[in-house]
């Protein structure tokens, strides 16, 4: 991987951006492509979806090289926000991803999000504000400053990680644009692209989601201290598969609130439609806290297990907190109202 190229005042040198982040580097796919083929597995794999080409790269893959390239961002740690748990090391954070645009596959999205443009961008912040905003690629990382915070998340699917994410409170943004005293919603969504999301084109590798994938918040939850968007992890700009150049990150939420690459955010006067609500609302709800007294109808949410360096195989089961282990930043948001109806 092309890490660690460093750049000091990213505001003062936009150079950068387009150098760093539409290179592509085939060395990793040519390699691959050679692993197969040695292993006989050429001509059955050739005929094969690139997704599944690349599932069976990964049975004999390890922790080769990533090929997309990421940059070294500035930023302050805010003390504030820093979990004690064990991180989860970087190379797992980069492999093990739900990015249902690139495949359902864990490791779908490492593979097939690589060659993804994340420049140019805009992520455009309209609806109820005084001032409708659109920020393009340099200015998700100059118009705020940069903190980092280290987050619990912990997936729906029981299996959590601890990460540094860098980016800005949600709430700075929002102010930043004017929240008018009508808007009681925030809705938020990702980049539609079938060109480069192959799962948007095919509903199969897809996961049956109706795209783009969209996601909400009531505002005083988007107002949260906790609220935040990443531009970055560990000390890099964000990959691909974890949702580059943008995404929002709600530790005290399922993981599947985080919404990834987004490019609006509207505020609403109404509840906005969310993805998984639509496709399953007996299973996953609009508010989506992580509570382990409410289950999932076909599996417990009473323990997770946490993705350490070891990686899935030898992640360790820990008891999952209510709101993630943040009661004492969110339950007031949640006061009278009950968690098992509102899950
Ligand atoms: N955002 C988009 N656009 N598409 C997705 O499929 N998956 C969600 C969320 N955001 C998803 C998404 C789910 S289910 C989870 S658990 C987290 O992203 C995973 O984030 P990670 O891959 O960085 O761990």
């Amino acid at each position: 991987m092309t890490r660690g190229k460093f750049i000091k005042g990213i505001s003062k040198r936009p150079s950068w951006e387009i150098a760093d982040n539409e290179v592509t580097p085939q060395s990793v796919f040519s390699s691959r492509r050679k692993i197969i083929k040695s292993l006989g597995l050429g001509s059955i794999a050739a005929s094969l979806p690139g997704y599944v080409q690349a599932g069976i790269f990964d049975l004999f893959g390890g922790e080769g090289q990533p090929d997309f390239v990421t940059s070294t961002l500035q930023f302050a740690n805010n003390t504030q926000f820093q979990a004690t748990d064990e991180k989860t090391p970087y190379s797992k954070v980069i492999r093990h991803n739900n990015f249902y645009e690139f495949g359902t596959g864990k490791q779908d999205p490492y593979v097939n999000a690589q060659g993804f443009k994340v420049n140019p961008w805009q992520l455009n912040i309209s609806g109820l504000v005084d001032k409708p905003l659109q920020l393009d690629y340099q200015a998700l990382f100059s118009k705020l400053p940069l903190e980092q915070r280290t987050y619990r998340f912990r997936c729906v699917e029981a299996w959590s990680m601890v990460i540094p994410w860098i980016g800005f409170p949600l709430a700075s943004l929002l102010k930043l644009a004017g929240v008018q005293p009508s808007a009681k919603y925030v809705a938020f969504e990702t980049l539609f692209d079938p060109e480069q999301m192959p799962g948007q084109r095919n509903r199969l590798m897809g996961g049956g989601i109706h795209y783009p994938y969209v996601e909400g918040l009531r505002l005083d939850e988007a107002m949260n201290d906790l609220a935040f968007v990443a531009v970055g992890l560990y000390d890099q700009t964000l990959t691909p598969q974890s949702g580059a150049p943008v995404r929002i990150v709600l530790p005290w939420k399922y993981g599947f609130k985080s919404i990834k690459s987004i490019v609006n955010i509207r505020l609403l006067d109404k509840q906005p439609p969310t993805s998984w609500n639509q496709l399953a609302p007996n299973e996953y709800g609009f508010f989506a806290n992580v509570n382990p007294q409410v289950d999932h109808p076909r599996w417990s949410q009473a323990s997770e297990r946490r993705i350490g360096p070891g990686g899935m195989l030898a992640a360790e089961r820990i008891d999952t907190q209510l709101f993630n282990g943040y009661a004492e930043q969110v339950a007031n948001l949640y006061t009278g109202m009950d968690l098992r109806t509102y899950f």
